[in-house]
């Protein structure tokens, strides 16, 4: 299937490592530009140079500001900004025992920057009829009991998920979101890394997921990010798309230990 992606300039937030980086080279090996945007400039840069025809741009992306000047450099570079993917986030785990300014901070890593970057861009993604896709989480639809900050960003990244593709309908744009579950990325072992048996605690968690019982891998997540984006979606509006191995919806019972046999 040709995607019809080439020469489309593409804007990623947080795309020097994990879904990000992988989303960035599946929209390369396409032939669309993108524009990598994140903190970490060593990652950044390195993954810029590697694939052709995109650039790097250093921006921290709890700065609105920062958000502004990230689509105007996209558009001076590539004349253009046909597709926005809202990546960027942290699982940083304020629950609800946390101040309210902690709750607020985690808004601030997690979900304004997602409105930010999407008010800056929608001029342009209007003159392109171009698309969103935002990348939420599982936890926005099951909860996690100790992340109420996180929890509430990609909840409301669903919510808006259907509220922009409402209000971006006229125009031709489309707007979509991919829920993440288990996937294997660079902050996801971190976080097993902070465990006493970090083996142990993936194989666990790995074992939850029905198909295949492994992780999800950041280019299974990327290949649905850059068909959702790509005009061979035409007709996919305001949809919430699992790539999960099935963690999110099917049923407990048959997800964990020797169940699957019986
Ligand atoms: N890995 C999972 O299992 C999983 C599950 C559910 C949801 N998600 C979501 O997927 C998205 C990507 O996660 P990942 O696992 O690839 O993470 P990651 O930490 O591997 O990569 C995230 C990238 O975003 C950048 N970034 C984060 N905050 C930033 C900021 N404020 N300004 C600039 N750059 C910033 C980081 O530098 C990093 O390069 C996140 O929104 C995350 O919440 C991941």
């Amino acid at each position: 299937m040709n995607l019809e992606l080439a020469g489309r300039a593409v804007l990623i937030s947080g795309a020097a490592q994990g879904i990000g980086a992988a989303t960035a080279r599946a929209f390369a090996a396409e032939g669309a530009r993108v524009a990598l945007v994140d903190r970490d400039e060593a990652a950044g840069r390195a993954l810029a140079a590697e694939l052709a025809g995109s650039i790097f741009i250093p921006a921290d992306l709890t700065d609105d500001g920062a958000c502004e000047r990230a689509v105007a450099e996209t558009v001076r570079t590539f004349g253009r900004l046909d597709i926005l993917v809202n990546n960027a986030g942290v699982n940083d785990a304020v629950p609800l025992s946390a101040s309210p300014a902690e709750f607020l901070g985690s808004l601030r890593r997690n979900l304004l920057h997602v409105f930010a970057l999407t008010h800056f861009a929608t001029p342009h993604l209007i003159a392109a009829r171009g698309a969103i896709v935002s990348v939420s989480s599982k936890v926005a639809v099951t909860g996690q009991g100790s992340t109420s900050g996180y929890a509430a960003a990609k909840g409301a990244i669903n919510a808006l998920t259907r509220e922009w593709a409402l209000a971006l309908a006229p125009q031709g744009v489309r707007v979509n979101a991919v829920v993440p579950a288990e996937c294997d990325t660079e902050q996801y072992r971190r976080w097993f890394a902070t465990q006493p048996d970090p083996a142990a605690a993936r194989a666990e968690i790995a074992g939850r997921v029905p198909l295949g019982h492994r992780l999800t891998t950041p280019a299974e997540l990327a290949d649905a990010i850059v068909w959702l984006a790509s005009p061979r979606a035409s007709h996919v509006t305001g949809q919430l798309l699992f790539v999960d191995g099935g963690y999110t919806h099917l049923d407990r019972a048959a997800t964990g230990g020797a169940a699957h046999w019986g």
